[in-house]
């Protein structure tokens, strides 16, 4: 494989930092970016320092000006307020962070001759069409997190089509595993129960707990979103990435109460508004296309998580300190700081 200059926003998150390792292991020259307003500098191995930026891609004036001097031939944007449940109370932070910050990114890129952009978009973008999602229906967000995504879907195409460079769509979903930030109350679901159970404390549980979803651990996608910046045949493609097998909550409740050694039992809430009942993906074109194959099961995933979240310990839950919107509707886990 040829070694080639690369950027890789959202750097210091949870994906980002497990893909710029196994960019640098290739024999690339990684260019890290990060406001680490959700990612930690300590998920930058040393290898990665010296090309580390901390940068905000709202600051449209100095990311320009990154991308000038280091002209990356491939960018993968990966940085993201990702948090969809609370995107509905903090609409215009999920649209600056989400759609503003990636026009900020990809509007220089074009201008210094970028050849391949993989955006990380979502499953999100399907909304509550019928699962299992294929890469064929329409896009259906009804949050505005998923709206985020559609529309840098839409605006890739777009320039794409008018200014000739190449693109790849990515939709993750429910990834997890280590260096997933156990301090974030709003989203991670996994992380969120294994931080309440390193405190020997019940989780919460969003309605009655029979939403499915498929979890997808980090170890099984790193090679499938790297191959993604190389891949000949893939220009123009959306992929979703992670495995076909559902779960409902309880029954991943029920896998990580057990890993965990707890006899603790889940309290549960009211739902929370425009979360999708179910969502899973078909992963057809992530195997045939970047190789991806879901080796790890839930229960051994769960169990790697553990072991890593043992030797983190427990993360002081960070709130924000107002929202944009509220009118009572948000979950009293996070108004009465519960989590
Ligand atoms: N983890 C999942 O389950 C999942 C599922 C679907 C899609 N995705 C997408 O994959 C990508 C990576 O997700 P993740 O789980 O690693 O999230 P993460 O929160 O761990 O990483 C995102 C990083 O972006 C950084 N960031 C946010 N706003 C920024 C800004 N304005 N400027 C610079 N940096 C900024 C954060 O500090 C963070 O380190 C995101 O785009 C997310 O939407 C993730």
């Amino acid at each position: 494989m040829k070694k080639s200059t690369i950027l890789v926003t959202g750097s210091a998150g949870f994906m980002g930092s497990h893909l710029v390792d196994a960019l640098i292991d290739q024999g690339n020259s990684v260019y890290g970016i990060d406001n680490l307003s959700i990612g930690y500098l300590k998920n930058v191995i040393p290898k990665a320092r010296k090309t580390f930026v901390k940068l905000d891609l709202r600051d449209r004036k100095k990311i320009a000006s990154l991308i000038g001097r280091v002209k990356p031939e491939i960018i993968f944007h990966l940085a993201a307020i990702a948090r969809e449940g609370l995107s509905q109370f903090t609409p215009i932070s999920h649209t600056e962070n989400n759609y503003n910050a990636y026009l900020n990114v990809l509007i220089p890129a074009i201008k210094n001759k970028v050849r391949r952009v993989v955006l990380f978009s979502s499953m999100a973008v399907y909304g509550d069409q019928e699962p299992p999602f294929s890469e064929d229906m329409l896009r259906k967000p009804i949050d505005i997190y998923g709206t985020a995504k559609a529309a840098m879907e839409q605006a890739t195409e777009a320039l794409s089509d008018v200014f000739g460079f190449e693109y790849v769509i990515l939709r993750p979903h429910n990834v997890y595993g280590p260096r997933q930030n156990l301090a974030d109350p709003y989203r991670n679901v996994i992380a969120i129960f294994m931080n309440r159970l390193l405190q020997k404390k019940p989780f919460y549980i969003y309605g009655n707990g029979e939403q499915t979803r498929s979890f997808t651990y980090i170890g099984d996608i790193v090679s499938p979103m790297a191959t993604a910046g190389f891949q000949a045949n893939i220009s123009g493609e959306i992929i979703n990435l992670g495995p076909e097998r559902a779960y409902t909550i309880n029954q991943m409740a029920e896998i990580v109460l057990k890993s965990f050694g707890s006899d603790l039992h889940p309290i549960y809430l009211p739902d929370r508004p425009r979360e999708v009942k179910d969502a899973f993906c078909s992963s057809a074109k992530a195997k045939k296309l970047i190789g991806f194959s879901d080796k790890t099961s839930l229960s051994e995933g769960i169990k790697e998580m553990i072991g890593w979240a043992k030797t983190v310990g427990f993360k002081e839950p960070k709130y924000l300190r107002s929202l944009e919107l509220n009118e009572g509707k948000a979950p009293k886990t996070w108004s009465e700081k519960l989590i």
